[in-house]
């Protein structure tokens, strides 16, 4: 990727060849990180389409009987403001695909949608955050997250960190609401911003189909979109597949 941050040297695109082997290869990913920490383990998961083959596979025996669920914490990086139940909610998905069925309802941390609106929401989850972290302040040495999980969306935006929008400069808060998400759908988003995400020990991004082609090549020509600005202070991965690589990458 052609920007020259601190953070260059340790991100890394890999290509893999449909969306099938994309969600297998973010499972090992998933599974290695949980397994190189002994102790209490914090996953961000994301929202969106890219991560659903992921969940699916996760709740299968091959994965979900390797996963030491009562020690491993599931949070979201980003959350749509509508009803748990609503189908537009991210950890709603998530929550049915694998989640309920497998982990303990104490490790699941749903952003509050029941809020009055998305800015207490984010209050409420940077506390809960910040109880779970132990302390009010990152410390780099000692990241929040294990693995965040990232998809893209077509106009470069990460989370809910959306190009332009105040949210993408917060440098203090670790959760702030988004009034007016920038795409579809059209709904108020609560988001943890770049402090909090960039917080990881590995930030996976999953990138999969034709249809984004066009923003990921402007994402490795290092174009200043909030996908790019979002690196882990460990190791970024881009997991791509083949229909998603721009013809420029192909070999
Ligand atoms: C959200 C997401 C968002 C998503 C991208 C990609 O709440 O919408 O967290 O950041 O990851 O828009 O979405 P798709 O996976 O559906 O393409």
């Amino acid at each position: 990727m052609a920007s020259n941050d601190n953070h260059q040297v340790s991100t890394r695109v890999i290509t893999v060849s449909d969306s099938a082997a994309l969600a297998k290869a973010a499972a090992e990913r998933v599974m290695a990180r949980i397994a190189a920490n002994s102790d209490r383990v914090a996953i961000c998961l994301t929202g969106g389409s890219s991560p659903k083959q992921l969940y699916e596979l996760l709740a299968t025996d091959a994965y979900r009987k390797q996963i030491p669920w009562n020690r491993v914490h599931w949070f979201i990086g980003d959350e749509r403001f509508v009803g748990a139940n609503d189908p537009l909610h991210n950890m709603g998905a998530a929550r049915r695909i694998f989640l309920d069925r497998w982990a303990p309802a104490s490790n699941v941390h749903p952003i509050p949608t029941d809020s009055a609106d998305p800015r207490e929401a984010a209050q409420r989850y940077e506390r809960e955050l910040q109880s779970f972290y132990g302390a009010n302040e990152l410390d780099s040495s000692r990241p929040l997250f294990d693995v965040v999980l990232m998809g893209v969306g077509p106009d470069g935006h990460t989370a809910s960190l959306f190009p332009d929008y105040p949210a993408i400069e917060e440098v203090e808060r670790w959760v702030v609401g988004v009034p007016k998400a920038h795409v579809e759908p059209f709904v108020p988003r609560v988001t943890l911003t770049l402090p909090a995400l960039n917080s990881c020990r590995e930030m996976l991004f999953e990138v999969s189909g034709a249809d984004k082609r066009a923003i990921l090549t402007r994402v490795l020509d290092g174009e200043n979109l909030p996908a790019n600005r979002a690196r882990s202070i460990g190791e970024t991965i881009w997991l791509v597949d083949k229909a998603a690589l721009p013809e420029t990458f192909r070999e």
